[in-house]
């Protein structure tokens, strides 16, 4: 089912997890499972050398794809890095940007998260723009003063109407791989927030973003934090890498 005008979204992170072989197998058996849910979207985000193989698998299905990561210009001299023109040619649909792991490791910067949170609208691609805050920052009270400056940083120079393919997912660092997850209620007051900031920059067409949640999501506590009125969804990690985990909690989605 959907919240009035927002169609869940369970989105799989897979990480640094499956070769392109692997990553068939674990679609196939998410097909399987999955039926006719059409009223849940569906995608899953495999590292790039799993793209290929993944898209021809996810052809006949709902499932949508993404990646995990890009580099905002077109072309050229950057070596080790992949083009949004390149995952447009994998079919993708939906990008992964700003991903905690990819701003504590990489060292990505909301200015260069900005640039590929455009270059990914430009390219037709939908960007998954994620933020949330550190241990530190959620016991420092810190939490709404970073989420805010992530999320206005990263979508400087977005328009009201590029909403229409836009996706936020609040992640806390701290619930991340940890098993610990926020309560609902946490969640919740964070996802209203963002959508207060989304309604202060883009209008009523806020009401139409979908804002995921991820960090540890699971199959266990995915149904109350659904339940949640700014919860649109998951960004699942661990729990994409098995297809029981993965159907049961598009299946918590569809049954609501
Ligand atoms: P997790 O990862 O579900 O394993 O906590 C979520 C994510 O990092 O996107």
């Amino acid at each position: 089912m959907a919240k009035t005008i927002r169609k869940y979204l369970i989105a799989g992170n897979w990480k640094m997890n499956k070769t392109a072989s692997e990553g068939v197998d674990l679609v196939n058996e998410i097909k399987l499972g999955i039926g006719q849910k059409m009223d849940v979207g569906v995608a899953i985000c495999p590292p790039y050398t799993a793209l290929e193989s993944c898209a021809k698998a996810v052809e006949d299905s709902n499932i949508q794809l993404g990646a995990q990561n890009m580099h905002p210009k077109l072309e050229g001299a950057y070596t080790g890095e992949v083009s949004p023109v390149m995952l447009r040619s994998m079919f993708c649909t939906f990008v992964i940007i700003g991903h905690s792991e990819r701003r504590e490791y990489f060292k990505e910067s909301d200015a260069f998260i900005n640039e590929k949170v455009l270059a990914a609208l430009e390219s037709s691609l939908k960007p998954i723009l994620c933020v949330g805050e550190s241990l530190e920052q959620r016991e420092a009270n810190a939490t709404f003063e970073v989420v805010k400056t992530q999320l206005v940083d990263g979508l400087k120079g977005v328009t009201a109407e590029a909403t229409d393919h836009l996706v936020v997912a609040y992640e806390p660092v701290w619930a991340i791989g940890t098993g610990k997850t926020a309560t609902p209620e946490m969640a919740q007051d964070v996802h209203k927030m963002i959508r207060d900031e989304l309604t202060a920059l883009f209008g009523e067409a806020a009401d139409k973003v979908r804002i995921l949640y991820g960090g540890s999501m699971k199959p266990e506590n995915a149904s109350e934090l659904l339940n949640q009125p700014d919860i649109d969804g998951g960004l699942i990690g661990g729990a994409a890498l098995k297809a029981k985990s993965f159907l049961e909690l598009i299946e918590i989605a569809h049954s609501k």
